[in-house]
């Protein structure tokens, strides 16, 4: 049983990444600002639930010491909260757009990951696993943003891995590809099921302790890259 914080856990990946944890008999505490998602999540999982909202830095401090407190320790982070506002070209995304990205998907989950690395180094293990995404290895148009917030993480992401690894702490980069979730306008079935996407994610809390995985790109049957 591992003491797990799980980050946009109201929706998609998170939602089922939860639903697979909990099954497993981890302890899970869940987060995303959706209470109507967390209060069903719960219901169905058992697992403890905060409503927090990552765009606000001192918010996302809080939920992290709840979040400690309720498990009474950490062992796994997963920051997988995201959100994309548009595809716009570059000449016509909004200071506000720009925030927002920044402040959810890369200010919250280096804050969380710093926060995480204070309360494991004393322990000596621990798992941080951050939901990157394959954007963070390609140039798309419209997608700058995005792009650029992803790419900031998995450059932290990897300079983590490197100052947390000799405390006896894991830090995994993800890189999924297209998943079929509400983080998309339209319905994709031919991307990947956020449940086979959780299963996969889910796998990393089982790996041998002489194991790292330092980073895992995964994709749907239709992209190559
Ligand atoms: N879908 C894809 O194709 C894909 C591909 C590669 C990587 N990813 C990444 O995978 C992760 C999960 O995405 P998903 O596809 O499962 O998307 P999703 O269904 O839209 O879920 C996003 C989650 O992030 C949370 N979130 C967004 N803004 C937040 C905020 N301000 N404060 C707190 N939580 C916030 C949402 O919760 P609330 O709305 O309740 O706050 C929700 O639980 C993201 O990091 C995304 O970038 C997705």
């Amino acid at each position: 049983m591992k003491k797990v914080l799980v980050t946009g856990a109201t929706s998609g990946i998170g939602y089922e990444l939860t639903k697979a944890l909990c099954a497993k008999g981890h302890r899970v505490v869940a987060t995303g600002r959706n209470e109507n998602q967390l209060a069903k999540l719960q219901q169905q999982t058992g697992c403890h639930t905060i409503a927090a909202d990552l765009g606000n830095a001192d918010e996302t401090l809080e939920m992290f010491h709840m979040a400690h407190q309720a498990l009474d320790g950490l062992d796994v982070l997963i920051n997988n909260a995201g959100m994309n506002s548009r595809k716009c070209p570059i000449d016509e995304f909004t200071l506000e757009e720009f925030d927002a990205q920044y402040a959810v998907n890369l200010r919250a989950p280096a804050l969380l990951s710093r926060e995480a690395l204070k309360v494991m180094k004393p322990n000596k293990s621990g798992h941080i696993i951050n939901i990157v995404s394959t954007v963070a290895k390609r140039a798309n148009e419209t997608m700058s943003v995005y792009t650029a917030m992803k790419q900031g993480f998995a450059g932290f992401s990897a300079i983590l891995m490197k100052e947390a690894q000799p405390h006896g702490i894991k830090v995994s980069s993800l890189f999924p590809g297209g998943t079929d979730t509400n983080f998309r306008e339209a319905e994709r079935p031919e991307y990947m099921h956020p449940a086979s996407v959780a299963q996969t994610i889910a796998l990393l809390l089982e790996l041998p302790d002489d194991v790292v995985m330092h980073e895992m790109t995964f994709r749907p049957p239709v992209e190559l890259e």
